[in-house]
């Protein structure tokens, strides 16, 4: 619990490398889950919206916000780290 505590005040404040944490391999099985509505197209540069990693996570997070049963925080951190390793490339 205290580790949770702690990871999630590391990602509230910003801390570059929070998202080291993500592990892009488990991410992309993840976002099989995602695919119900949009393929990675979305995520192509010129039709990509999303401007930094920090709105990157926003956008996992507010997808999140449908799902029942909820995507951990740390699936949502390897979903971060998969979309931005091949989609997005933000620098950390
Ligand atoms: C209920 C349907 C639905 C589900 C489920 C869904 N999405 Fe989306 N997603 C959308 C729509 C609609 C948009 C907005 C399209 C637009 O901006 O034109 C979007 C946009 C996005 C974007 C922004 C793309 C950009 O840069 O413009 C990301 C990132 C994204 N979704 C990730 C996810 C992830 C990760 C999941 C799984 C956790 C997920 N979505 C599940 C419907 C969905």
């Amino acid at each position: 619990m205290r580790e949770l505590l702690l990871a999630a005040a590391l990602v509230a404040a910003g801390v570059p490398g929070a998202h080291a944490a993500g592990d892009a391999g488990r991410g992309a099985r993840v976002h099989e889950r995602c695919l119900g509505c949009h393929g990675t197209e979305l995520y192509a540069p010129g039709r990509a919206k999303v401007r930094s990693l920090a709105a990157l996570k926003r956008e996992v997070e507010r997808w999140n916000a449908g799902y029942n049963p909820k995507l951990t925080a740390q699936e949502i951190d390897d979903l971060v780290a998969y979309l931005n390793r091949d989609f997005y490339r933000f620098a950390p």
